[in-house]
C-alpha cells in the first residue's frame, strides 16, 4: 500500500521543515520526503494549497467509556479526533470504572483499535480516583499507559502525592496533574471575580490553581519526578512554571484553546456551555497564557475534550457538569488565534500540538521522519468556515465555539498510512 502526497506545504517542526515537498508513504510508514517524487504504482493525493503536517497528538481527552456512553464512546470520540486531525490521544481515566488497573487499559485499547486512532489510556494515580490508595503503577506501565493522572479530581493529600511522584520517577512515567485545591473550589461553576459577583455565585479562585501548581513544582523538585500541569489557565500559574523551568525543575504544562480565546465574561453570554474546570479567567490571564505559548513556557496545546449530554448541560449553571468538547475545533482555533494573528509561526504552533507533547510523553510520534508511522493531517490553512456543533461526529455538542468563524480546515487525516478522515 503506497500513497504519494503531492505538492503540499510540508510542515514538520521536529525536522525544521516548512517547504513544498512530496511525501511517499509505504506500508504505513513515512518512506521519503522530496521534490517531484515519482508516483509509480502509488495512489496520488493532491495536496496543492494544503499543509501536510504530523498528525496531532492530543494528550488530554475524555472518551467517557466505560461508564458514560451517553456522553461519548471510544468510537465516537475517535471519529471526532480523526475529524480534527488528531491521530494520537491520551484518554483520561475518569471513567466508570476508572482506568486504575490493566483490565480497563486493555478494554479501552481494544475498543480504539478498529478506529485507526492511536489511543493511549492514562492510568489513574489512585484507586477509583478516590485519592486514598495508589494504583499499581508498574502493572499499569506494563499495560502500556504513557502517564499517570487523577484528572478531573485534584489530589489533595500531599504525602500520597509525594509517594506517587517517587514511584512515577522510579518507573520514568510523567504525572499529569489537575491543579485546583478542592476545598477552595468545591463544585463552584465559575471563576471567582467580577462574573461570579454579578451572578451572585461563589467562585473558583485563581489561587486555588496556583497553590497546587506551586506545590507540585516543589514536590517535583524534591522527588525529581516529571510533573506535567494540566490545562493551565492563569497568568500567575504560567509564571510559576516559567520560574521552575529556569531553575531546572522537571515540570511541563499544557493549555487549551478556551484559555487563550475566552474570558470569564463568556459565561454571561453562554451559561453552562462556558462552564469548565479550571474556569475561564480574566483578560490578564488570557494574555499570560498567550505569553506562555510564545516564550515556550507552555509545552502543549490540548483540548481537554469533555463531552456531556445536552440534558446535563441544560441544568442551571450551579448544577451542570463542567467541560467542553474540543477535538473537532482545536486545530482551527489554534490556527485562528495563534498563527493567523502572528503570535506563533506555523511550525511553532504545530509543535505544540504534535512534536512537543509526543516528546514529553516519550512517544515515537509527531514527526515525518522517514521510518516513522505515517500519521498526518492535511489542512487548508486559510479556508474560513463557521463552527457548527450540529456537524460534530462527537456525541458531545457542548462547545462555546458554536457559530464562530475560524480559519483553517482539516481535509484529510491519515493514520499509519490509512486515510481515517476525509472531508465531505
Ligand atoms: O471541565 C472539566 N471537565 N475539567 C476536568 O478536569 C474534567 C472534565 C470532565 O471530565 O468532564
Ligand atoms: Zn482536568
Amino acid at each position: 500500500m503506497r500513497l504519494l502526497i503531492r505538492g503540499g506545504r510540508v510542515a514538520d517542526p521536529a525536522q525544521g521543515i516548512d517547504e513544498c515537498l512530496d511525501i511517499l508513504l509505504e506500508n504505513g510508514k513515512i518512506a521519503r520526503l522530496g521534490r517531484n517524487l515519482p508516483a509509480e504504482d502509488a495512489r496520488v493525493l493532491d495536496a496543492d494549497g494544503l499543509v501536510a503536517a504530523p498528525g496531532l497528538v492530543d494528550m488530554h481527552v475524555h472518551l467517557r467509556e466505560p461508564g458514560f456512553e451517553a456522553k461519548e464512546t471510544v468510537a465516537t470520540g475517535c471519529a471526532a479526533a480523526a475529524r480534527g486531525g488528531v491521530t494520537t490521544l491520551v484518554a483520561m481515566p475518569n471513567t466508570r470504572p476508572a482506568t486504575d488497573c490493566p483490565g480497563i487499559v486493555k478494554l479501552v485499547r481494544a475498543k480504539a483499535a478498529p478506529t485507526g486512532v492511536n489511543v493511549l489510556p492514562a492510568g489513574a494515580v489512585t484507586l477509583g480516583q478516590k485519592g486514598e490508595v495508589l494504583t499499581d503503577f508498574a502493572a499499569l506501565k506494563a499495560a502500556g499507559v504513557p502517564a499517570l493522572t487523577d484528572d478531573g479530581v485534584p489530589i489533595q493529600n500531599m504525602a500520597l502525592l509525594r509517594q506517587a511522584m517517587q514511584e512515577a520517577k522510579r518507573l520514568n512515567l510523567p504525572l499529569l496533574d489537575h491543579c485546583e485545591d478542592r476545598d477552595m473550589v468545591q463544585n463552584y461553576a465559575v471563576n471567582e471575580g467580577a462574573v461570579s459577583q454579578k451572578l451572585g455565585l461563589p467562585g473558583r479562585p485563581a489561587v486555588a490553581e496556583e497553590l497546587q501548581i506551586m506545590r507540585d513544582v516543589m514536590l517535583a523538585e524534591d522527588t525529581g519526578a516529571h510533573v506535567h500541569i494540566c490545562h493551565i489557565s492563569t497568568a500567575k500559574g504560567v509564571n510559576i512554571v516559567r520560574q521552575a523551568k529556569a531553575r531546572g525543575i522537571r515540570v511541563t504544562c499544557e493549555t487549551c484553546p478556551q484559555y487563550f480565546t475566552f474570558t470569564e465574561e463568556e459565561v454571561l453570554r453562554q451559561g453552562t456551555m462556558a462552564r469548565v474546570n479550571p474556569p475561564l479567567r480574566t483578560q490578564a490571564d488570557v494574555e499570560g497564557i498567550r505569553a506562555g505559548l510564545v516564550d515556550g513556557t507552555i509545552d502543549a496545546i490540548v483540548t481537554d475534550h469533555a463531552p456531556h449530554t445536552a440534558e446535563e448541560k441544560s441544568k442551571p449553571l450551579p448544577d451542570a457538569p463542567s467541560g467542553m468538547v474540543g477535538l473537532e475545533t482545536s486545530l482551527a482555533l489554534a490556527l485562528t488565534g495563534l498563527y493567523h494573528t502572528g503570535l506563533l509561526s506555523l511550525n511553532r504552533m504545530l509543535a505544540l500540538m504534535s512534536a512537543s507533547p509526543a516528546a514529553l510523553l516519550g512517544l515515537d510520534k509527531g514527526t515525518l521522519v522517514p521510518g516513522r508511522d505515517a500519521d498526518l493531517v492535511l489542512f487548508d490553512p486559510n479556508q474560513e468556515w463557521v463552527i457548527d456543533k450540529e456537524q460534530f461526529v462527537s456525541k458531545g455538542r457542548n462547545t462555546p465555539f458554536h457559530g464562530r468563524t475560524v480559519r483553517g480546515k482539516v481535509k484529510y487525516t491519515i493514520s499509519r498510512g490509512n486515510i481515517i478522515y476525509q472531508e465531505g
